[in-house]
């Protein structure tokens, strides 16, 4: 048996949807655990990217089981039009697709309350799908299971109580009357779709464990996006740690195997929040340009920056990540001199480990370190060899700082555009 999870070290939009769909031709069941379609997950899928939102992208392999686990949140509206989309390029979702009775909805009255705090004082910039108030809902009580939403009297029953708690805020931008209508008018056929996928999913990943089944779990989001130890509150609202694999899917840490965090070269984030070695020059523009930093989820553009080695200490030591792929390295070609954060520097005090300040956090200024850039394509390159020499240096002062191995450098969108380094622990 062997069980992976794979992370994003930093604030999402790491490349992960490349990785794992690497990663997919060898695992038998690929799982989400946590977040909802918030992500963007790029795929290049006959020659075109592919984006998805919440279904596993192990779903583009035909003979894959997917699971999407009750630490996730559903979007019955958006899963039936993902799984439409699949459809449409001859992929059946069925007989592949598990979801957890446990998993909460996302309903139309999540998405108008995220605006409205988007639009309110409170701003977040987050990618307005509701995610926030369908978390909070589930911590809150007054969430709706999918085994609730598939359960009709149940359901009517549990509507009327939220619609009754939330009309104060949402009678602001639209008719209670209204609102219920929009729900109910296609309410029976997501339902429908949905209940022959609905089972116990921490059944079905058990069964996998005992058969020895390779299993991949495969993160949203990033670990500086992480509820408890990201940039808070410019969070999203789970746990894309590894540590919450657990929770977010049944089982038990003795379980885990291994885990594989991903690392962009440098550094983006969407949203809103404190960014400590963000671009604000022309350099940022480039790296925009040459890695089309926009977000699949969202299409805004994504602020650039250097790499930060104290962002990737602190993923490092949160996930207990014990190998990395590092993606986007082609994005740096041409660049006159790269820098990398060492540490911060606050009030004269240097500081190496990711402060939970939010103060420290913006205030703080990044200490760099200059190395030469690279020119070049760095695309066809088949091992570590092949790659420019300062783009080489590069990448063992990104591991000498981090404390931690780079096992697979990714250099492109492509699934082939990968060098393997180290074989060891993670499967090829
Ligand atoms: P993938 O899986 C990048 C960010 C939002 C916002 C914050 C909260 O593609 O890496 P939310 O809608 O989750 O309440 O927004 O989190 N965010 C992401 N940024 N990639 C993602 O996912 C993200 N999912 C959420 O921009 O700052
Ligand atoms: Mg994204």
């Amino acid at each position: 048996m062997t069980t992976l999870v794979t992370v994003g070290t930093q604030w999402g939009d790491e490349g992960k949807g490349k990785v794992v769909h690497f990663l997919s031709q060898n695992a038998d069941l690929i799982v989400r655990y946590q977040g909802g379609n918030n992500a963007g997950h790029t795929i290049i899928f006959e020659d075109k990217p592919f984006v998805l939102h919440l279904i596993p992208s192990g779903i583009l392999f035909p003979k894959k089981k997917c699971l999407i686990t009750n630490g996730v949140v559903i979007d019955p509206e958006n899963l039936y039009k993902e799984a439409m989309l699949l459809k449409s390029k001859n992929l059946d979702v069925k007989g592949r697709l598990f979801i957890s009775e446990s998993a909460h909805v996302i309903l139309p009255y999540h998405r108008y309350l995220d605006i409205l705090r988007e639009e309110g004082r409170i701003r977040i910039g987050t990618t307005r799908r509701g995610i926030g108030p369908a978390y909070a809902d589930k911590v809150t009580r007054l969430g709706i299971r999918v085994v609730d939403y598939i359960e009709e009297e149940v359901f009517m029953d549990l509507l009327e109580k939220n619609l009754r708690e939330k009309a104060p805020l949402l009678k602001k931008i639209i008719p209670i009357a209204k609102l219920r209508a929009n729900i109910l008018k296609d309410y029976r056929k997501y339902k429908n779709f949905i209940k022959p996928f609905v089972t116990n999913t921490s059944l079905v990943l058990d069964k996998a464990l005992k058969e020895n089944k390779n299993i991949l779990f495969e993160s949203a989001q990033g670990t500086l996006l992480d509820l408890d130890f990201g940039t808070y509150p410019f969070v999203t609202s789970s746990n894309p740690i590894a540590g919450g694999v657990c929770a977010g899917a049944g089982l038990g840490p003795t379980k885990i195997n291994s885990v594989l965090g991903v690392v962009k070269a440098y550094t983006t984030r969407v949203g809103e929040g404190p960014f400590t070695a963000e671009l604000r020059d022309k350099t940022g523009d480039y790296l925009r340009e040459k890695g089309q930093e926009y977000g699949a989820t969202t299409g805004r553009p994504r602020r650039c920056g250097w790499f930060d080695a104290v962002l990737l200490r602190h993923s490092i030591r949160l996930n207990g990540i014990d190998s990395l792929v590092l993606t986007k390295l082609d994005c740096l070609e041409g660049m006159e001199k790269l820098k990398i954060c060492t540490a911060y520097k606050y009030k004269g005090k240097l500081l190496k480990d990711f402060p939970a300040s939010r103060l420290v956090q913006q205030k703080c200024t990044p200490v760099y370190e200059e190395l030469p850039g690279f020119t070049g394509s760095v695309k066809g390159a088949k091992k570590f060899s092949d790659l420019p020499v300062n783009a080489q240096r590069y990448v063992k002062r990104m591991e000498e700082l981090m404390g931690a191995k780079i096992n697979l450098i990714s250099l492109g969108r492509k699934r082939e555009e990968i060098i393997v380094l180290e074989k060891s622990k993670i499967w090829y």
